[in-house]
């Protein structure tokens, strides 16, 4: 860390410069403008393996220079976050040697492509010393932060039930091609990994620890034309994954992911139900929480949608007014609000590559009884 005497620079370099290369540039970029930080944030280096393309890259998303191997960013001195956005393969890879070298590391979901790599991944991050950020960027969807804090403040009672579906419809055409998401290789898993992780971080958020699961896994296209050439090739992942969970205190849940559910584009939706109340969110209605009390006149009791757009709702009294709704881009910009307040403080961030290890062993065990068609206990605790 360098900087002036009233507030200290933190420098970044990212991995990865697609889809999550521009939502995590974007958010280095606006942070500062939206939330008066105790940090300045240097975009120093951008790295991509080809250099026309990582060259373009960096001018277009700001940042200052670029770089075709990850190592020189982990070798330089003024680079304090390596940010990985690349695909599953090079996680642990590129995060084992940032950790090696002292970098804080900030790495996308999932943290790995399996267990066993996720556990080499944590150790380095653990002898570190630093502190590290999984991009479950759902945390900071305002309504759902505002859920976390009706959950926390007991508001509805008992926990009965999670329930929670995460469905796109990308892969219904059997042409879509087989990309680095259709290959274990690659990806580690399928919808599993991809967006099922996403469902399984935010349960553990809201409701706790799973502790058991018995799942089930389909491949439904088991071949797809290879881009460019059209030559068809083997799909080894799931396109399919449920599961039934039992947490750790007793709530039971329900999973789903598939990218096969035509018509819904990224419906990540779930629900609560409690002894006094029930909560439900839907990522295609962003903006709002809908929520139901067991209290008042029966006749006029109902569910009813919050917007959560106001100023006392997380993060919106850094935006706009009332009603002037926000977006996908802004969860990644609360995300990285949140770690850098926390990285320049000395203070935790969450969620952290442990929060990414406890999902990845949901992910484990969900593979684990989809093989034996059994259930299978989650373990928890360090490992
Ligand atoms: N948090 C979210 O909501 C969210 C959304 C989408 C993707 N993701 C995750 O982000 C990661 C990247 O996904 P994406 O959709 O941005 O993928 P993408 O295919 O759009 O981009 C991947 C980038 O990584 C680069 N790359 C691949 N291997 C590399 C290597 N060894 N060294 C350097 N660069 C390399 C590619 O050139 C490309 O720039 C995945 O782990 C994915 O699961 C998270």
């Amino acid at each position: 860390m360098s900087g002036t005497m009233s507030k200290p620079t933190l420098t970044v370099a990212m991995i990865g410069y697609q889809f999550m290369g521009m939502a995590h540039s974007n958010a280095y970029r606006q942070v500062g403008r939206y939330f008066d930080l105790p940090c300045e944030v240097r975009m120093k280096t951008l790295v991509g393996r080809r250099e026309d393309r990582v060259r373009a890259a960096a001018d277009r998303f700001g940042w200052e220079g670029y770089a075709t191997d990850y190592r020189a960013a982990i070798d330089d001195p003024e680079v304090d976050i390596i940010d990985i956005g690349t695909p599953q393969d090079s996680h642990a890879e590129i995060g084992i040697a940032a950790a090696k070298a002292g970098k804080v590391v900030f790495c996308e979901k999932p943290m790995a492509r399996n267990l066993a790599e996720a556990e080499r991944f944590i150790e380095a991050v653990r002898a570190s010393g630093r502190p590290s950020l999984i991009w479950h960027n759902y945390r900071r969807v305002p309504a759902i932060a505002l859920a976390h804090q009706i959950l926390q403040r007991g508001e509805l009672g008992e926990i009965r039930h999670w329930r929670a579906t995460y469905l796109q419809d990308w892969l219904v055409n059997p042409q879509a091609p087989r990309g680095w998401h259709l290959q274990k290789e690659i990806a580690g898993s399928g919808s599993l990994g991809d967006i099922g992780v996403h469902i399984t971080d935010l349960a553990q958020h809201l409701i706790g620890p799973v502790a058991r699961v018995t799942g089930f896994l389909k491949t439904i296209t088991n071949e797809r034309p290879l881009p460019g050439s059209g030559e068809m090739a083997p799909v080894d992942v799931d396109d399919v994954a449920m599961w039934l969970a039992e947490f750790a205190n007793g709530v039971t849940g329900t999973f789903e992911a598939t990218r096969f559910a035509t018509g819904r584009k990224n419906y990540n939706r779930f629900e609560v139900n409690g002894s006094k109340g029930s909560l439900a969110f839907n990522l295609e209605r962003f903006n709002e929480l809908e929520v139901y009390f067991e209290d008042g006149p029966a006749e006029t009791r109902g569910w009813r949608t919050i917007q959560a757009t106001d100023g006392c709702h997380p993060f919106m009294s850094a935006y706009w007014p009332a009603g002037h709704v926000i977006g996908y881009e802004h969860t990644f910009i609360n995300t990285l609000k949140d770690a850098l307040t926390n990285l320049t403080l000395g203070q935790p961030i969450s969620p952290s590559l442990e929060d990414g290890l406890q999902n990845q062993r949901v992910l484990d065990a969900v593979e684990r009884s989809a093989a034996s068609r059994t259930w299978i206990e989650v373990d928890s605790g360090p490992t």
